[in-house]
């Protein structure tokens, strides 16, 4: 069991503001800032590049329209995983020719049950959004649907890398893309369609080791080579996103500028030796909005056990599931609601469901292992502040398990004033779509 500081509060809020907001709204609820996130869309699209540059933002990691809204406002285009995540953004104002859709399951379900919609691969294609083959079987079917044409593919170039095992999409081990090796059948199977590829895609991982990302970006310009042998139009390399991003004190985040810059001299060497400047493209996800986002909980219980003393919370996997999947460390910190003088304790933080996994003081990558962290005294009604937790928080949780309703979210506007930009859930919609039969 490691001793751990005390995490200082995220940057996203001051413990004035979060009392206020408790004021006003229920608990718990996500706070974002515009003003942090600006300045990280800022940071990624001076990533360095040699002929160019497209950031997308991989809207998996919180796909509230307002956020997409801020990143295209500042010239960001999008990464859709589902033709669902793509039509979500056409619905929020997102120009379909900024999107590329990159799925195992690109298609939408046309019909479901008596509702007949029209939200299908080929609409969103005829569109405009941009199409990002993961498979030959995919490759087929868009060369079916629209021969002639350009389209791009998502290469597993054999290897991957990943804050956890969960989150590495390269290798044998990964079904994501199309194994390199058989690069020749798509090669095949788009001279048959008459389609040209125009780009090469990667994705290996997110919290990937930055090496391994820049030994993959020479990979994957070795088969771009490939296909300009073969005649393509290709322009443009995408080398996904999956940057770290250090959460807590005791991580460390990769600084983009240094592994941009090796990957840069890639790129010149390699328009030195084919004349093809490619044009870049990268797809940060958690980078651009992680630690730009807050939750803000309350303490509704404080208990022991002879092994542990517990915090428990109103939220847990409800809202963020990360400690519970991938022993994702998130910094916790207590607000207390009085000025009595508290003492510093370990605590198990748990939370508010019927579930033991629902734990955020798991140990780091180690989901199974409790690991309990130095806080504040806990009080019931102290407000517990978890940071990180703008990506794949909102987006990836446990919302409605037993019947808790999904959490407002809330952005700190520029001139420093909260908006609420999605409303807490009613018993009413939670329910809405069951049909009485009895
Ligand atoms: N591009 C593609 C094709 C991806 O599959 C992903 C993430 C990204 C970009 C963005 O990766 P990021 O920069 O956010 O690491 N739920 C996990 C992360 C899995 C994301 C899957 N794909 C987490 O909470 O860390």
């Amino acid at each position: 069991m490691t001793s751990r500081k005390i995490e200082p509060l995220s940057p996203v809020i001051t413990e004035e503001l979060a009392k206020k907001l408790v004021s006003y709204y229920n608990t718990p609820f996500f706070v974002y800032s515009q003003t942090l996130l600006e300045q990280q869309a800022d940071k990624a699209l001076s990533f360095p590049n040699a002929y160019g540059l497209t950031v997308r933002y991989a809207m998996k990691a919180n796909s509230n329209r307002n956020i997409l809204k801020i990143f295209l406002n500042k010239g960001i285009h999008f990464d859709a995983s589902s033709g669902y995540e793509a039509w979500r953004a056409i619905y929020s104002g997102i120009p379909p020719n900024k999107i590329l859709l990159t799925s195992q399951q690109p298609e939408c379900t046309e019909k479901d049950g008596m509702y007949v919609c029209s939200l299908t691969l080929e609409d969103l294609i005829k569109r405009g959004v941009n199409f990002n083959a993961c498979s030959l079987n995919q490759l087929e079917r868009y060369g079916n649907l629209f021969p002639n044409s350009e389209v791009s593919l998502r290469i597993n170039p054999g290897i991957g890398s990943g804050h956890s095992n969960k989150t590495n999409t390269g290798g044998p081990s990964s079904s994501f893309g199309i194994w390199h090796e058989q690069i020749y059948e798509a090669l095949k199977l788009a001279k048959k369609y008459s389609l040209q590829i125009i780009r090469l895609h990667t994705h290996i991982g997110s919290g990937h080791d930055p090496k391994v990302w820049e030994k993959v970006a020479l990979m994957s310009l070795n088969s771009g080579k490939k296909f300009l042998d073969a005649g393509h139009d290709l322009r443009i390399l995408n080398l996904g996103g999956g940057y770290k991003v250090a959460r807590v004190n005791h991580e460390k985040s990769t600084d983009l500028q240094e592994c941009g810059e090796a990957v840069k001299q890639s790129f010149i060497n390699f328009a030195a030796e084919t004349g093809r400047e490619l044009h870049l493209e990268i797809e940060p996800g958690t980078f651009l909005v992680a630690n730009q986002g807050c939750l803000i909980t309350k303490i509704i219980d404080v208990k022991s056990t002879p092994k542990y003393n517990f915090i428990i919370v109103d939220s847990g996997m409800t809202e963020n599931t990360r400690p519970s999947l991938y022993g994702a460390q998130h910094p916790i910190t207590i607000i207390p609601q009085d000025k009595t003088k508290r003492k510093i304790k370990k605590y198990i933080v748990s939370g508010h469901e019927c579930e033991s996994g629902s734990i955020w003081t798991t140990a780091k990558n180690d989901p199974k292992s409790l690991e309990p962290r130095e806080l504040l005294e806990a009080k019931i009604g102290d407000l517990l502040v978890v940071g990180g937790t703008g990506a794949y928080c909102s987006s990836m949780s446990t919302k409605n398990y037993n019947s808790f309703p999904e959490a407002a979210e809330i952005l700190i506007s520029k001139k420093r004033k909260p908006k609420m930009i999605r409303i807490r859930q009613t018993l009413e919609q939670m329910m809405e779509n069951e049909r009485d039969i009895l």
